[in-house]
């Protein structure tokens, strides 16, 4: 009857430890979401022009301009970003066409680059 209860209480315990250590966990992700990624003073020429160059060009250069949206220069880039389609498309926001088109989504560190980069202002850098 005693090692019931105590069987019990373990198992009680465990579970709450269990549940307490992947809250901890997501705490911890939420604390440090560029742990590992580079997002201060981004330049346009070296950091956002390559991640939009290998996933986004050959749909949307000046030549291809699908769906009427060029983003191979700065000033077309700039419409995108000032309208907010640019990271509603990125983050696959609900209002906006996920992009890239039928890929799948950017790795969070280059979406955070190019939202650190807009939140600075969008600099032609
Ligand atoms: C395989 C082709 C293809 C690729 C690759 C692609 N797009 Fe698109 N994109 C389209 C087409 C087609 C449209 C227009 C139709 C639509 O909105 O779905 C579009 C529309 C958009 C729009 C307007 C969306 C809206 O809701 O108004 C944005 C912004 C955009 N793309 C950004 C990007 C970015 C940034 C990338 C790279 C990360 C990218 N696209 C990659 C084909 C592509």
């Amino acid at each position: 009857m005693m090692g019931h209860k105590i069987i019990r209480t373990f198992i009680i315990l465990l579970t709450i430890s269990l549940a307490f250590s992947s809250c901890y966990y997501d705490v911890e992700e939420e604390l440090y979401p560029q742990l590992g990624c580079e997002t201060e003073d981004m330049s346009y020429q070296n950091d956002i022009i390559p991640i939009l160059e290998t996933n986004c060009y050959q749909c949307h250069d000046a030549a291809n301009n699908f769906g009427n949206v060029t983003l191979d220069n700065h000033s077309s880039l700039l419409i995108f970003v000032n309208n907010g389609r640019l990271l509603g498309s990125l983050k696959h926001e609900s209002g906006f066409s996920p992009m890239p088109q039928n890929a799948q989504m950017l790795i969070s560190c280059n979406i955070q680059k190019i939202e650190s980069w807009i939140n600075a202002g969008a600099p032609n850098n």
